[in-house]
């Protein structure tokens, strides 16, 4: 098995090494070290409108949950049923109670065992293993989040940042499109491409047009990473945060743009944009606008690269300190969840 070790001093550190996207061991492991102990975008906090069935990462982690908005108070809870594992919840519906399909188990929604047809006699029952599993839930802005067991409290993932953040105005913003990309290479490829912004004036010609490359900015925090991008009156353009391990949120002066990067195999992913508009009129300017063509020149590199990494010739690299820091701390963060 290779190590992950990747040094501290950016001026010594070598690259991840290769096995990591090329071996499906690793691919596997990573959803428990990795996807397991982190937060996951489901969704905005305000569809919830009662019951609300979605699956974690639907393609790679899969897990059932069940988001439930009552009295406008969001929360979580496993959607398996506790006495043989049914899915609970199939569609998005409303009601007073939770009533499995299969043998007639019902649960409050708060997720409590309430009774069970045909079960008198049955010894140590109900217990609390009989309860549905509350999950770990988080909302940000609009913006819900869930975690099977969370190294930290979703607040650790997102950095001062949020400070800054939060002049952008996230409660006004709009939901106006969703997009699905397939995008064939390993979905830490597309991450680390997107950590750094040193290929911008060799990649995207015309979004380098519209920022000014010499004052672009990385600050890296425990569990994410912030960019900032300015124009060449010296306005902000664009705050790119990401958010260990597969989160983007692109902040521009019309909105957000939500990139979740979602594993399907060692060379797939799918990246689903979700469009959030707060300034309609803003939209066709500066570096947030033409994002389908920056996504396509970002797609052409990280695919060459899924190939050139198998090969046989290709060892770890070095980063360059001014320009790869982001990268740099995305590959250390994967070293220390894989441990
Ligand atoms: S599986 Fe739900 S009641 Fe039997
Ligand atoms: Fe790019």
């Amino acid at each position: 098995m290779a190590d992950f070790e990747i040094e501290s001093d950016i001026r010594k550190a070598r690259t991840l090494s290769s096995e990591f996207y090329t071996d499906e061991r690793y691919f596997e492991l990573s959803k428990e070290k990795i996807f397991v102990r982190s937060w996951q975008f489901i969704g905005t906090s305000h569809g919830v409108n009662n019951l609300k069935p979605v699956f974690m990462l639907e393609g790679f982690l899969n897990e059932p949950v069940l988001i439930t908005g009552t009295n406008g108070r969001v929360a979580c809870y496993s959607n398996v049923c506790t006495h043989r594992g049914k899915i609970l919840v199939e569609k998005e519906c409303k009601a007073g109670l939770i009533r499995c399909g299969y043998h007639g188990r019902r649960f409050s929604l708060e997720g409590k065992f309430l009774s069970m047809p045909e079960f008198e006699g049955v010894e140590d029952f109900p217990s609390e293993q009989d309860d549905l599993t509350r999950i770990r839930s988080a909302i940000w802005g609009k913006f819900l989040f869930a975690s099977i067991d969370p190294i930290g409290a979703f607040t650790t993932f997102i950095p001062d940042a949020e400070v800054k953040l939060s002049r952008m105005h996230p409660e006004d913003l709009k939901l106006v499109s969703t997009r699905d990309y397939e995008v064939r290479a390993h979905w830490a490829l597309y991450c680390e491409n997107y950590l750094e912004g040193f290929h911008i004036p060799f990649v995207h010609h015309s979004l380098n047009a519209a920022i000014e490359y010499s004052t672009y900015t990385t600050d890296t925090f425990r569990y994410s990473i912030l960019q900032t991008a300015f124009d060449s009156e010296k306005n902000i353009a664009a705050y790119y945060l990401f958010i260990f391990p597969n989160m983007m949120f692109n902040f521009y002066p019309w909105g957000v743009s939500v990139n979740i990067v979602k594993p399907i195999t060692p060379d797939k992913t799918l990246v689903s944009f979700l469009t959030f508009v707060s300034d309609e009129s803003k939209r066709e300017t500066g570096a947030g606008s033409n994002l389908d063509k920056v996504e396509m020149e970002d797609e052409a590199v990280v695919e060459s690269v899924q190939r050139g990494i198998h090969s046989r010739f290709y060892k770890p690299g070095r980063y360059s300190p001014s320009r790869e820091q982001g990268t740099h701390h995305f590959h250390r963060l994967i070293a220390e969840f894989m441990g």
